[in-house]
């Protein structure tokens, strides 16, 4: 089967990865570093700007749909550094008049007293970590701020942003499945429209993984982890906020558009130390990887223009892998006539009759296949049974 050219879908966003964190959290393997010592972020900030000049002249006339500050902590950063990048963005780039401009924000009273600054800079939309709504758990995840401390900076959030998110961490060590019942009901009686539940999950070259592997930390059990799952759906479409992504719930039409872009294979330019990026240049989808620790991709970007550590080209066959890996966590599911186009094949018809007779996969009235509720708790396994 030929592929034409045309193999992008329209969606474009940029994504500006902050590596700086006030401490590290045991669970996480993001690429965040603790700074000590002096920081020059006006000089920092000048890395970002010509990495953005780079990705910008390969990507002219793309239309930026979302533009998304994740970390580490970008909540670290001064107002006046984010306003910086946002204007070098809209110099290279068209900003769509709806584009949602997203910041990932730590809940603690110092980082709440920046957000007029991040709102009057052009952020529409924050992204806070609030982890648990309960002490004990936050202490247990490495956070710094109190229950208290997180529901004063959502409510705050709620108030200065056109919209707001947080994070909650969920199947903890210890945790019973009424403690979540109670937990989960207060989080999405804060909400406004979006929330994303993630389960723990241990993490290499984390001291989590060290203390799970000492046998010091009792993660729970596959049938426990399902129960977790199944509950969270059950209480969050009960209250209006489906899943409309694995862990990503929203009101319809609250959902994250940046988070979107990812998930639908759009095209998304991934600047800043670590940062991954897919790029559609010359009919060829590239995948982007930034150099990870944060001063050896400033120097890189000052003597090179770019901190580029690998620019691979993908395969068709990995285009369509990705894409299935991508879609399939979708509500939405995927279309099977954009996997042939860009795998140049299809996927097994027998593949998906059978994963439909177990009650794992259905086709919507649109041609779009999906996974079931009974399918999402082994997604991996189903998207491995299609793509083969
Ligand atoms: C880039 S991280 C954190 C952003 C921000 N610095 C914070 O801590 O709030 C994005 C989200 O991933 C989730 N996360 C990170 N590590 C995780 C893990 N090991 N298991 C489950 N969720 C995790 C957390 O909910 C976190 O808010
Ligand atoms: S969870 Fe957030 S604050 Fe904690 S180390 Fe990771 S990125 Fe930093």
């Amino acid at each position: 089967m030929s592929s034409p050219d045309n193999r992008g879908n329209g969606l474009f966003g940029v994504y500006i990865h902050w590596p700086f964190c006030a401490a590290k959290c045991p669970y996480c393997d993001f690429n965040s570093h603790v700074h000590r010592g002096a920081f020059d972020e006006a000089a920092y900030v000048e890395a970002y700007k010509q990495e953005i000049g780079y990705f910008a002249r390969q990507t002219r006339g793309r239309t930026v749909q979302s533009v998304f500050f994740g970390g580490g902590t970008p909540s670290l950063m001064d107002p006046r550094s984010v306003g910086a990048i946002l204007e070098t963005i809209g110099s290279y780039w068209n900003i769509a008049p709806k584009a949602e401009i997203t910041l990932e924000a730590n809940p603690t009273s110092v980082e709440a007293d920046r957000f007029r600054g991040y709102r009057a800079a052009g952020v529409n939309r924050v992204s806070l970590g609030v982890q648990s709504l309960r002490e004990g758990p936050l202490a247990e995840l490495g956070r710094r701020h109190t229950v208290d401390e997180a529901i004063r900076a959502v409510r705050l959030a709620q108030s200065i942003f056109p919209r707001s998110s947080f994070d909650i961490i969920y199947a903890r060590p210890k945790q019973s499945l009424s403690d979540w019942e109670d937990e989960l009901k207060e989080a999405i009686w804060l909400s406004q429209g979006h929330l994303s539940l993630y389960q723990l999950t241990i993490e290499m070259g984390t001291r989590y993984f060290d203390l799970w592997n000492a046998g010091k930390l009792k993660m729970p059990d596959e049938d426990l982890s399902a129960d977790f799952y199944e509950l969270t759906q059950e209480l969050t479409k009960d209250a209006g906020l489906p899943a409309y992504e694995i862990s990503n719930h929203a009101r319809p039409g609250q959902e994250s558009i940046h988070n979107l872009i990812y998930w639908r294979y759009g095209e998304y330019a991934g600047i800043g130390p670590g940062a991954h990026g897919r790029l559609l240049l010359d009919g060829k989808r590239h995948a982007t990887a930034m150099e990870k620790m944060p001063f050896d991709w400033q120097k890189r970007v000052l003597t090179r223009g770019h901190g580029m550590a690998t620019d691979d080209i993908l395969s068709w066959e990995e285009e369509g892998d990705e894409l299935l890996v991508m879609g399939l966590r979708l509500r939405e599911g995927i279309d099977p006539n954009r996997f042939a186009t860009l795998s140049g094949r299809r996927i097994a018809q027998t593949q998906i009759d059978e994963l439909k007779r177990i009650g794992f996969v259905e086709t919507l009235p649109n041609g779009f296949i999906r996974v079931t509720d009974k399918g999402w708790p082994v997604l991996d396994a189903v998207v491995a049974d299609l793509a083969a």
